[in-house]
């Protein structure tokens, strides 16, 4: 059985609208109030607008007024556990810092990590 986070976003998953890739994601992030936002991937004609599920997420938390965030799950239809893309990387550090990633398939197959891992030495605020 997955957790609440995880389970979030396979159901959020079914939503995507994936019509040129097919490739479906779901992603869900946890604030520190316990609250789940969640997120799909959206496509566009243009294939460039496309925005992933985890911007999506972020974003609508964010827009609800939620800043610090304990966790987030991201889930794809892969036996090889699919990761954020680059772009993806660089908001979630941005929003969440080196926060624990839990990245999952359909089959139950599973893993966390920190952000940090996938994304090192993060350019961010603190330069500017
Ligand atoms: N995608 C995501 O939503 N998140 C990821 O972590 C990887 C890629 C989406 C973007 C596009 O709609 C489709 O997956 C194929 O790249």
């Amino acid at each position: 059985m997955p957790d609440t986070l995880t389970a979030a976003a396979i159901a959020v998953r079914e939503n995507a609208h994936a019509t040129f890739s097919k490739f479906k994601v779901g992603a869900a992030v946890e604030d520190d109030t316990g609250r789940i936002h969640t997120g799909c991937n959206v496509e566009n004609a243009t294939y460039g607008l496309t925005v992933c599920a985890e911007r999506v997420a972020i974003f609508k938390a964010i827009s609800e007024g939620a800043r610090r965030f304990t966790r987030v799950a991201v889930v794809a239809d892969t036996d090889t556990l699919t990761p954020p893309c680059g772009a993806c990387r660089q908001i979630l550090w941005e929003f969440c810092g080196d926060v624990e990633i839990v990245l999952s398939n359909l089959t139950g197959k599973s893993e966390t990590l920190r952000l940090s891992t996938l994304f090192p030495r993060a350019f961010d605020a603190s330069f500017l």
